[in-house]
């Protein structure tokens, strides 16, 4: 499973990026507001650190918008992903921009068939948001190992982004079931590298060092 990193927070990415662990980036509103800067900004720093697919989000309701803005945010960097919420207007959006050859990342997945539908509509990516599923008692995981024995079934190219990622056991249960990708917080990040055994381990390792290196 690849890892992407969930943030439109420049030094995390960079942070992030040069542990060699993350090959993209997805951002949405509400972390471009998060930074208060401008978004076309944010955009252009994130794709000059990471050579990797960078999920960018409209925020227009209607297709045609969609689709203007989508066309402005890809003449950007061709890495560019334009998002797209999981709307009747937003899955006649990704139709436009798959026949354009813009690559699209339909978001706000919350059950199976809407992942079929931005499957079919030729998305590129269908972002299903497990920890906002758990929040409301319902099994986010089981959602992504439904998605995947559908797109397996039928052979469908779209790939799976497990996003809205909460902790670091979400992210081995993306991997078990099959996800293509999971977006991670740079905070989850930092929490899959620690082990409190790792650390016990390095200190006893420099502790025995230190009794034998003068010698
Ligand atoms: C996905 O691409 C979204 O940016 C993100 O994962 C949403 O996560 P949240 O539910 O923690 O806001």
């Amino acid at each position: 499973m690849k890892l992407f990193i969930d943030t439109a927070n420049v030094e995390e990415i960079r942070e992030a990026y040069s542990l060699g662990v993350i090959c993209g980036v997805t951002t949405n509103p509400s972390l471009i507001a998060k930074e208060g800067r401008n978004f076309a900004e944010v955009v252009r720093e994130i794709v000059s650190i990471v050579d990797g697919p960078i999920s960018a989000e409209v925020v227009g309701t209607e297709a045609p918008v969609m689709v203007e803005e989508a066309l402005e945010l890809s003449a950007i960097h061709p890495n560019i992903v334009i998002k797209i919420p999981m709307t009747a207007e937003g899955l006649k959006a990704t139709k436009i921009l798959a026949e354009k050859g813009i690559h699209t990342n339909v978001t706000l997945i919350f059950s199976a068939n809407q992942a079929l539908l931005a499957a079919r509509a030729g998305a590129t990516y269908v972002s299903p948001f497990v920890g906002r599923l758990d929040d409301i008692s319902q099994d986010g995981i089981e959602l992504i190992c439904d998605i995947v024995d559908i797109f397996d079934r039928y052979a469908l190219a779209t790939e799976i982004i497990t996003a809205s990622v909460r902790h670091p056991v979400h992210v081995t249960a993306a991997a078990k079931a099959g996800s293509h990708i999971a977006t991670v917080p740079y905070k989850v990040i930092m929490q899959m590298i620690k082990h409190p055994l790792t650390d016990a381990g390095i200190k006893k390792f420099l502790e025995d060092w230190e009794t034998v290196k003068n010698k």
